[in-house]
């Protein structure tokens, strides 16, 4: 009753040109009378730029959100990646990089509004777009739909979550405007519609009546017929080279009345290990923003900063093939990553002038960037020699291979070891018959080097040795698949391996905690004096490497670059800075946010090269990113 007495009070303050609002009510509607968003009773047309505070450190959320209002946005748009916030089944973390309302503080104190998009399926090119991988416990659950599991895990989630955000809604004194359940779920193969009539269920129960709930859909008749629902207002997303006409036609078919919006319009796009590096032209951005603008739509960029998938946080595509998303989600975007405004940015705030006042003053510049230049490692151990240390628990014993979800360690890696159960004169096929290895298995026999396995591309190798040699197999997960109908993917040896004839069985699987070996200090705090490898240690094969950046007063932003260095993962003063893969390209050097750097101690830096680190054993600190490279050597 209450929200149809807003609404008339609402249209009517629309019509008349002064627009007579109750005064102090705070109110966001939609308008189906006169096609427009409504704030405070007044037409509102949002100008909104995609940031995720999951890719950016705390310490910079308030420098990129004040680029954004400089820019002359009045709206940013916020995805929760439900994993960065419940790694753990019922255990919540919202503090650090975590801390999700800190963040929409500082966007209120930057007078951004929040079009929120809490899932609780982002995509996003995040891990398992945002699901948490304990989920798929359950052997056969079917996420994104009506399973009863999955329902009560996002039940319980959003029953954390929602009553969150509840006091920053507009109408309750915060900033969030809008707020988007599921995320294209009309791409989605199961169509099911009494999951989303649970989410919108949950989403009023917790948001209330009034709040105006949105649905995001691709330009397409399926989609939109999958996607949408009653109650909740049925938007679109297309980039530069859509005909906006028809896709605004396409959205009014499924919503007659109120605001166009396009809810991701493409300033940039993804890269994955392989591609070559995507760039969207800024004039054709620019153009096709004032188009948009100019027909009164409203419009989100995705992204306007896209920031870093640090750690293990990446997504990944499985097409034809499984590729997985870089570490840099620069994006292209009009902040950079390390959050610098570029030419497309600028080009972007003369097409907002033209429709509303943007802020007065200068743009804050980039944040200074320092190239500190060479460091030299030293071998810190190979994996096996280090499983203390690695994986205190020890481990499971197995006659076959069980997942990482099994083991219950879901991201990283973690090491198969068996024995050679003859001998092996001749070399020997090493066989994926299922292709079965999520994501890419390095195998070593007796601690040498033998080669990898990885999906969908290399299935067999050649091994060889003695009966009784332990065969070493370090598995890596290179992120989740994120999007389509392939989001059920487990990690580590999901089938058996055959060697030559027959099945190979009798596992010992070590889950490894590198990262809390490093956050416990490993392996500077090791008394063990450490030698460049040069002549005496081999470099081939997976093994940890480690070094200072010795302090020189500074701590700036700078990049990291690993030359002749294959392929592997980062961290500097414990901070997982995410995967380099040079070889395969785009992407050649890692973002080091300065923060993460003392100015007078001793910076450590720990390096995992998983294939064959270079003789001279150094890396590179410079003062400018580098994204594009070896492209296509897939
Ligand atoms: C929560 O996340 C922050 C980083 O954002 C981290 O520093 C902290 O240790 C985490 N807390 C727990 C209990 O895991
Ligand atoms: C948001 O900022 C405004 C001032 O700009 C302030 O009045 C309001 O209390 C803030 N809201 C919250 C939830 O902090
Ligand atoms: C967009 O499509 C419409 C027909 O739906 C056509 O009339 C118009 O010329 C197209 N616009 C562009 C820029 O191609
Ligand atoms: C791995 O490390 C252990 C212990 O430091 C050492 O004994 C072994 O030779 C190393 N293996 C290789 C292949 O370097
Ligand atoms: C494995 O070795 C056999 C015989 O030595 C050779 O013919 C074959 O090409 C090798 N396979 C691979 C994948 O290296
Ligand atoms: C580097 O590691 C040592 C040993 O664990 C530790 O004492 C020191 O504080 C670390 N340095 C920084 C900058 O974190």
């Amino acid at each position: 009753m209450a929200a149809v007495l807003l609404l008339v009070a609402v249209n009517l303050a629309c019509l008349s040109v002064c627009g007579h609002v109750v005064s102090g009510e705070r109110s966001f509607s939609v308008d189906y009378k006169n096609d427009c968003f409504l704030k405070d009773g007044k037409p509102f047309q949002y100008i909104s730029g995609s940031i995720h505070y999951s890719r950016i450190p705390r310490y910079y959320w308030k420098d990129r959100l004040l680029k954004m209002y400089m820019t002359g946005l009045n709206a940013i748009q916020v995805y929760v990646p439900w994993n960065f916030h419940e790694a753990v089944q019922g255990i919540y973390n919202f503090t650090g990089d975590r801390d999700l309302e800190h963040f929409l503080d500082l966007a209120n104190q930057t007078g951004l509004l929040v079009i929120l998009r809490p899932g609780p399926y982002i995509c996003a090119e995040w891990e398992m777009g945002g699901l948490p991988a304990w989920l798929l416990q359950k052997p056969n659950i079917r996420l994104r739909s009506a399973d009863t599991d999955y329902v009560q895990a996002v039940s319980n989630w959003l029953a954390v979550l929602l009553p969150k955000l509840k006091p920053w809604l507009y109408s309750n004194g915060g900033n969030i405007i809008t707020v988007q359940v599921e995320n294209e779920y009309g791409s989605y193969y199961a169509c099911d519609y009494n999951y989303m009539r649970h989410l919108r269920t949950l989403f009023r129960f917790f948001l209330g009546e009034d709040t105006v709930l949105f649905t995001t859909d691709g330009n397409t008749d399926r989609e939109m017929m999958c996607g949408t629902l009653e109650g909740l207002y049925a938007t679109i997303d297309f980039g530069t080279d859509t005909n906006i006409t028809d896709a605004f036609n396409r959205q009014r078919r499924f919503e007659p009345r109120g605001p166009l919006v396009n809810s991701e319009f493409y300033t940039g796009w993804l890269d994955h290990w392989g591609d070559q590096h995507a760039v969207v032209d800024a004039q054709k951005v620019s153009r096709v923003l004032g188009e948009m603008l100019t027909m009164g739509a409203n419009v989100n960029m995705y992204m306007f900063e896209g920031g870093t998938n640090f750690g293990y946080w990446n997504g990944a595509d499985h097409d034809s093939r499984f590729r997985s998303v870089v570490t840099s989600y620069d994006y292209d975007a009009p902040l950079s990553e390390a959050g610098d405004p570029t030419e497309k940015l600028l080009d972007i705030r003369d097409v907002i002038k033209q429709f509303r006042d943007v802020p007065s003053g200068p743009m804050p510049p980039a944040t200074p960037k320092f190239a500190y230049g060479f460091v030299t490692l030293s071998k810190a151990g190979n994996i096996s020699g280090l499983l203390n240390i690695l994986s205190p628990p020890g481990p499971v014993k197995s006659q076959y291979p069980l997942t990482f979800e099994e083991i219950k360690q879901y991201y990283g890696y973690m090491l198969y070891q068996t024995t050679l159960p003859w001998d092996l004169s001749e070399p020997t096929p090493l066989i994926s018959p299922m292709n079965g290895v999520h994501d890419r298995a390095y195998v070593s026999v007796n601690g040498a080097f033998q080669g990898l396995l990885e999906r969908d591309t290399v299935l067999v190798m050649n091994i060889s040795g003695q009966k009784g040699d332990t065969v070493d197999i370090l598995v890596e997960n290179m992120g989740r698949v994120n999007f389509g109908s392939k989001i059920n993917d487990y990690k580590g040896l999901v089938s058996n391996l055959i060697l030559g004839k027959d099945v190979l069985t009798d596992w010992k699987i070590y889950p490894l905690d590198i990262d809390g070996a490093i956050t416990r200090g490993w392996p500077q705090s090791n008394s063990r004096q450490s030698f460049p490898a040069f002549w005496t240690e081999s470099t081939v094969g997976p093994a940890f490497y480690s070094g200072t950046l010795q302090p020189n007063g500074l701590a700036w932003d700078t990049f990291l670059k690993l030359n002749e260095w294959t392929k592997g993962q980062v961290w500097i003063n414990g901070v997982n800075l995410g995967r380099y893969w040079p070889a395969r390209g785009p992407q050649q050097t890692l973002y080091v946010p300065g923060p993460l750097l003392s100015s007078t101690q001793p910076n450590n830096i720990t390096v995992l090269e998983l294939e064959k680190a270079p003789a001279h054993l150094r890396i590179l600190f410079m003062d400018r990113p580098q994204l594009s490279g070896a492209a296509g050597k897939s």
